[in-house]
Protein backbone atom coordinates (compact mmCIF):
# COMPACT_ATOMS: atom_id res chain seq x y z
CA UNK A 1 0.00 0.00 0.00
CA UNK A 2 1.30 3.57 -1.09
CA UNK A 3 2.94 5.83 1.73
CA UNK A 4 0.73 8.55 3.14
CA UNK A 5 -2.71 7.38 1.77
CA UNK A 6 -3.79 4.77 3.44
CA UNK A 7 -2.63 5.54 7.11
CA UNK A 8 -3.57 7.97 9.16
CA UNK A 9 -0.73 10.26 11.40
CA UNK A 10 -2.05 8.71 14.55
CA UNK A 11 -1.41 5.13 13.18
CA UNK A 12 2.50 5.86 11.67
CA UNK A 13 3.13 8.82 12.86
CA UNK A 14 3.35 10.17 9.36
CA UNK A 15 1.22 12.63 7.63
CA UNK A 16 -1.04 11.66 4.94
CA UNK A 17 -1.10 12.31 1.46
CA UNK A 18 2.76 12.64 0.15
CA UNK A 19 3.47 9.65 -2.29
CA UNK A 20 7.42 10.27 -3.22
CA UNK A 21 8.76 11.43 0.48
CA UNK A 22 7.32 10.60 4.20
CA UNK A 23 6.71 13.63 6.29
CA UNK A 24 6.36 13.02 10.12
CA UNK A 25 5.30 16.10 12.73
CA UNK A 26 7.27 16.36 15.34
CA UNK A 27 5.04 18.69 17.56
CA UNK A 28 1.37 19.81 17.51
CA UNK A 29 2.00 22.81 16.58
CA UNK A 30 4.99 22.85 13.81
CA UNK A 31 7.73 21.03 12.22
CA UNK A 32 8.46 17.72 10.47
CA UNK A 33 10.61 15.21 9.51
CA UNK A 34 10.94 14.40 5.98
CA UNK A 35 12.45 11.55 5.10
CA UNK A 36 13.28 9.91 1.65
CA UNK A 37 14.83 12.29 -0.31
CA UNK A 38 18.28 13.50 -1.33
CA UNK A 39 18.53 17.23 -1.97
CA UNK A 40 21.66 17.06 -3.55
CA UNK A 41 19.97 15.32 -6.62
CA UNK A 42 17.87 17.08 -9.21
CA UNK A 43 14.53 16.63 -7.93
CA UNK A 44 11.55 16.00 -10.34
CA UNK A 45 8.31 18.37 -9.84
CA UNK A 46 6.00 16.08 -7.80
CA UNK A 47 8.88 15.94 -5.01
CA UNK A 48 9.39 19.75 -5.13
CA UNK A 49 5.33 20.06 -5.33
CA UNK A 50 5.50 17.63 -1.96
CA UNK A 51 8.15 19.63 -0.05
CA UNK A 52 6.24 22.93 -0.73
CA UNK A 53 3.06 20.90 0.64
CA UNK A 54 4.70 20.28 3.78
CA UNK A 55 6.14 23.17 3.71
CA UNK A 56 2.89 25.25 4.01
CA UNK A 57 1.22 22.16 6.36
CA UNK A 58 4.13 22.33 8.81
CA UNK A 59 5.96 25.60 8.54
CA UNK A 60 9.37 24.19 9.17
CA UNK A 61 10.77 20.99 7.98
CA UNK A 62 13.55 19.06 9.19
CA UNK A 63 15.89 16.75 6.74
CA UNK A 64 19.13 14.58 7.73
CA UNK A 65 21.99 12.62 5.86
CA UNK A 66 22.17 15.25 3.32
CA UNK A 67 25.52 15.67 1.51
CA UNK A 68 24.98 19.17 -0.18
CA UNK A 69 27.80 21.75 -1.89
CA UNK A 70 27.31 25.66 -1.74
CA UNK A 71 25.81 25.24 -5.59
CA UNK A 72 24.05 22.43 -4.66
CA UNK A 73 21.94 23.89 -1.78
CA UNK A 74 21.22 26.83 -3.94
CA UNK A 75 20.07 24.75 -6.35
CA UNK A 76 17.12 23.09 -4.10
CA UNK A 77 16.86 26.69 -2.86
CA UNK A 78 15.92 28.07 -6.36
CA UNK A 79 13.18 25.05 -6.91
CA UNK A 80 11.59 27.32 -4.32
CA UNK A 81 12.18 31.28 -5.72
CA UNK A 82 15.06 33.08 -6.21
CA UNK A 83 17.46 33.74 -3.89
CA UNK A 84 18.28 36.95 -1.81
CA UNK A 85 21.02 38.05 -0.21
CA UNK A 86 21.46 40.01 3.11
CA UNK A 87 22.11 43.87 3.49
CA UNK A 88 24.46 43.94 6.63
CA UNK A 89 25.79 39.88 6.22
CA UNK A 90 28.74 39.29 4.22
CA UNK A 91 28.18 36.11 1.59
CA UNK A 92 30.65 34.04 0.21
CA UNK A 93 32.89 35.72 -2.08
CA UNK A 94 31.81 33.29 -5.11
CA UNK A 95 28.80 33.05 -3.98
CA UNK A 96 26.70 36.27 -2.04
CA UNK A 97 23.67 34.19 -1.78
CA UNK A 98 25.19 31.81 0.84
CA UNK A 99 26.04 33.10 4.33
CA UNK A 100 28.52 31.28 6.32
CA UNK A 101 27.15 31.28 9.87
CA UNK A 102 30.08 30.15 12.01
CA UNK A 103 30.33 30.72 15.91
CA UNK A 104 33.97 30.14 17.25
CA UNK A 105 34.74 27.94 20.76
CA UNK A 106 35.22 31.39 22.38
CA UNK A 107 32.93 34.08 20.62
CA UNK A 108 30.59 35.60 23.23
CA UNK A 109 27.64 36.25 20.69
CA UNK A 110 26.02 33.96 17.94
CA UNK A 111 24.22 35.03 14.94
CA UNK A 112 20.86 34.72 15.11
CA UNK A 113 20.97 34.14 19.18
CA UNK A 114 17.55 35.63 19.98
CA UNK A 115 13.66 35.03 18.64
CA UNK A 116 13.51 36.41 15.34
CA UNK A 117 11.71 36.47 12.07
CA UNK A 118 14.69 37.47 9.42
CA UNK A 119 15.02 41.00 7.97
CA UNK A 120 11.69 42.28 8.71
CA UNK A 121 13.13 45.25 8.59
CA UNK A 122 13.38 45.22 4.41
CA UNK A 123 10.45 46.03 2.67
CA UNK A 124 9.99 42.66 1.41
CA UNK A 125 11.16 40.49 3.69
CA UNK A 126 12.62 36.72 3.14
CA UNK A 127 9.92 34.00 2.30
CA UNK A 128 12.15 31.42 3.62
CA UNK A 129 15.28 30.41 4.97
CA UNK A 130 17.21 27.19 4.13
CA UNK A 131 20.08 26.03 6.57
CA UNK A 132 22.77 23.50 6.42
CA UNK A 133 25.14 21.95 9.16
CA UNK A 134 28.28 21.71 8.19
CA UNK A 135 30.00 21.45 11.55
CA UNK A 136 28.08 21.05 15.01
CA UNK A 137 29.42 21.24 18.70
CA UNK A 138 29.05 17.76 20.29
CA UNK A 139 25.88 19.10 22.56
CA UNK A 140 23.88 22.09 22.55
CA UNK A 141 23.61 24.69 19.39
CA UNK A 142 19.99 23.43 19.02
CA UNK A 143 17.69 26.09 17.02
CA UNK A 144 14.08 26.64 18.20
CA UNK A 145 10.88 27.63 16.25
CA UNK A 146 7.70 28.89 17.29
CA UNK A 147 4.49 28.78 15.31
CA UNK A 148 3.12 32.82 14.68
CA UNK A 149 -0.12 31.54 13.46
CA UNK A 150 -0.88 29.19 16.40
CA UNK A 151 0.14 32.47 18.63
CA UNK A 152 -2.15 34.30 16.85
CA UNK A 153 -5.25 31.98 16.87
CA UNK A 154 -4.55 31.15 20.45
CA UNK A 155 -5.23 35.33 21.72
CA UNK A 156 -8.93 36.37 22.77
CA UNK A 157 -11.32 37.07 19.73
CA UNK A 158 -11.43 40.62 21.03
CA UNK A 159 -7.85 41.05 21.14
CA UNK A 160 -7.32 39.62 17.34
CA UNK A 161 -10.14 41.96 16.40
CA UNK A 162 -7.74 45.13 18.00
CA UNK A 163 -5.01 43.76 16.40
CA UNK A 164 -6.07 43.33 12.63
CA UNK A 165 -6.03 47.00 11.97
CA UNK A 166 -2.58 48.14 13.48
CA UNK A 167 0.97 48.44 11.56
CA UNK A 168 4.19 47.88 13.10
CA UNK A 169 7.31 49.31 12.45
CA UNK A 170 10.42 47.66 11.98
CA UNK A 171 14.32 49.10 12.29
CA UNK A 172 17.65 46.90 11.62
CA UNK A 173 19.32 48.93 14.05
CA UNK A 174 18.69 47.35 17.11
CA UNK A 175 20.50 44.29 15.71
CA UNK A 176 22.66 46.08 12.86
CA UNK A 177 23.44 49.34 14.36
CA UNK A 178 26.36 50.48 15.68
CA UNK A 179 26.97 48.07 18.37
CA UNK A 180 24.10 46.16 17.93
CA UNK A 181 23.87 42.52 19.16
CA UNK A 182 24.12 41.22 15.13
CA UNK A 183 27.27 43.46 14.73
CA UNK A 184 29.06 41.67 18.01
CA UNK A 185 29.15 38.04 16.56
CA UNK A 186 33.50 38.02 15.72
CA UNK A 187 33.42 35.43 13.18
CA UNK A 188 30.40 36.78 10.93
CA UNK A 189 31.72 39.95 8.99
CA UNK A 190 29.01 42.45 8.81
CA UNK A 191 28.31 46.23 8.00
CA UNK A 192 26.12 49.12 10.10
CA UNK A 193 22.90 49.85 9.32
CA UNK A 194 22.52 53.41 9.09
CA UNK A 195 20.99 55.34 12.63
CA UNK A 196 19.01 57.22 9.82
CA UNK A 197 17.67 54.47 8.24
CA UNK A 198 13.52 54.72 8.51
CA UNK A 199 11.90 52.34 9.47
CA UNK A 200 10.14 49.72 7.68
CA UNK A 201 5.74 49.23 7.92
CA UNK A 202 3.91 46.22 8.48
CA UNK A 203 0.48 44.67 9.62
CA UNK A 204 0.81 42.97 13.17
CA UNK A 205 -1.09 40.53 11.74
CA UNK A 206 -0.03 39.09 8.51
CA UNK A 207 -1.89 36.80 6.27
CA UNK A 208 -0.25 34.37 4.62
CA UNK A 209 0.10 34.85 0.68
CA UNK A 210 -0.65 31.15 -0.08
CA UNK A 211 -2.90 29.52 2.61
CA UNK A 212 -4.62 32.53 3.99
CA UNK A 213 -3.99 32.00 7.58
CA UNK A 214 -3.51 34.85 10.12
CA UNK A 215 -0.09 35.05 12.16
CA UNK A 216 1.44 37.37 14.49
CA UNK A 217 4.25 39.14 12.63
CA UNK A 218 5.92 41.16 15.27
CA UNK A 219 9.43 40.50 16.76
CA UNK A 220 11.69 41.36 19.57
CA UNK A 221 14.81 41.83 17.25
CA UNK A 222 13.28 44.21 14.51
CA UNK A 223 9.48 45.56 15.57
CA UNK A 224 10.36 49.37 17.57
CA UNK A 225 7.08 50.48 18.12
CA UNK A 226 3.40 50.82 16.64
CA UNK A 227 2.47 53.19 14.10
CA UNK A 228 0.97 55.99 15.73
CA UNK A 229 0.49 54.70 19.25
CA UNK A 230 2.20 56.70 22.21
CA UNK A 231 5.66 54.66 23.20
CA UNK A 232 4.60 53.57 26.52
CA UNK A 233 1.31 51.83 25.03
CA UNK A 234 3.15 50.46 22.67
CA UNK A 235 5.82 48.97 24.28
CA UNK A 236 3.85 47.61 26.69
CA UNK A 237 2.04 46.13 23.54
CA UNK A 238 4.54 44.43 21.88
CA UNK A 239 5.90 43.13 25.06
CA UNK A 240 2.34 40.99 25.06
CA UNK A 241 2.86 40.00 21.70
CA UNK A 242 6.24 39.45 21.98
CA UNK A 243 5.47 36.55 25.21
CA UNK A 244 2.69 35.40 23.19
CA UNK A 245 4.44 34.77 19.98
CA UNK A 246 6.97 32.68 21.44
CA UNK A 247 5.28 30.87 24.77
CA UNK A 248 6.59 27.04 24.73
CA UNK A 249 3.12 25.47 23.32
CA UNK A 250 3.76 26.99 19.78
CA UNK A 251 7.52 26.16 19.94
CA UNK A 252 9.38 23.12 18.11
CA UNK A 253 13.19 22.49 18.83
CA UNK A 254 15.49 21.06 16.39
CA UNK A 255 18.62 19.21 17.53
CA UNK A 256 21.51 19.23 14.81
CA UNK A 257 23.71 16.57 13.08
CA UNK A 258 26.46 16.93 10.58
CA UNK A 259 24.54 17.18 7.17
CA UNK A 260 20.80 18.49 8.61
CA UNK A 261 18.59 21.19 6.64
CA UNK A 262 15.88 23.26 7.98
CA UNK A 263 14.38 24.78 6.23
CA UNK A 264 11.70 27.15 7.35
CA UNK A 265 8.32 29.78 6.70
CA UNK A 266 9.50 32.96 7.24
CA UNK A 267 6.13 34.38 6.82
CA UNK A 268 5.50 32.60 9.72
CA UNK A 269 7.66 30.82 12.09
CA UNK A 270 10.16 32.76 14.43
CA UNK A 271 13.40 31.40 15.48
CA UNK A 272 16.15 31.69 17.70
CA UNK A 273 19.98 29.82 17.07
CA UNK A 274 20.95 28.41 21.10
CA UNK A 275 24.37 29.71 21.97
CA UNK A 276 24.97 27.06 25.08
CA UNK A 277 28.07 25.58 23.59
CA UNK A 278 31.09 27.60 24.74
CA UNK A 279 34.34 25.99 23.65
CA UNK A 280 33.05 24.55 20.84
CA UNK A 281 32.70 25.69 17.11
CA UNK A 282 29.39 25.56 15.27
CA UNK A 283 29.66 26.29 10.78
CA UNK A 284 26.40 26.49 9.30
CA UNK A 285 25.31 27.48 5.86
CA UNK A 286 22.48 29.89 5.11
CA UNK A 287 20.82 30.59 1.91
CA UNK A 288 17.07 32.69 1.33
CA UNK A 289 14.38 32.62 -0.60
CA UNK A 290 13.53 36.04 -1.92
CA UNK A 291 9.58 36.89 -0.27
CA UNK A 292 6.76 39.53 -0.91
CA UNK A 293 5.45 42.53 0.76
CA UNK A 294 3.35 41.45 4.16
CA UNK A 295 -0.19 42.19 4.02
C1 LIG B 1 19.52 32.22 11.83
O1 LIG B 1 19.00 33.02 12.58
O2 LIG B 1 19.26 32.18 10.64
C2 LIG B 1 20.50 31.21 12.38
C3 LIG B 1 19.83 30.02 12.96
C4 LIG B 1 20.83 29.02 13.48
O3 LIG B 1 22.03 29.20 13.30
O4 LIG B 1 20.40 28.05 14.09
Amino acid sequence: MMRGTAFSVAETGRAPGYERISVAPVSGVLGADVDGVDLGTGLDDQVVEEIHRAFLDHHVLFFRNQELTPEAQMAFGRRFGELGTHPFVAGRSDHPEVIELVTEPDDKVNFGGGWHTDVTFLEEPDLGSILYAVEVPPYGGDTLFADQQAAYEALPEATRVKLDGLVALHSPVPQYGVGGYSTQSRSMQTTNADGTDRATRHPVVRTHPETGRKGLYVNRAFTIGIDGMPPDESARLLEKLFAQATREAFTCRFRWRPGSLAMWDNRCVQHYALHDYKGWRRHMRRITICGDRPR
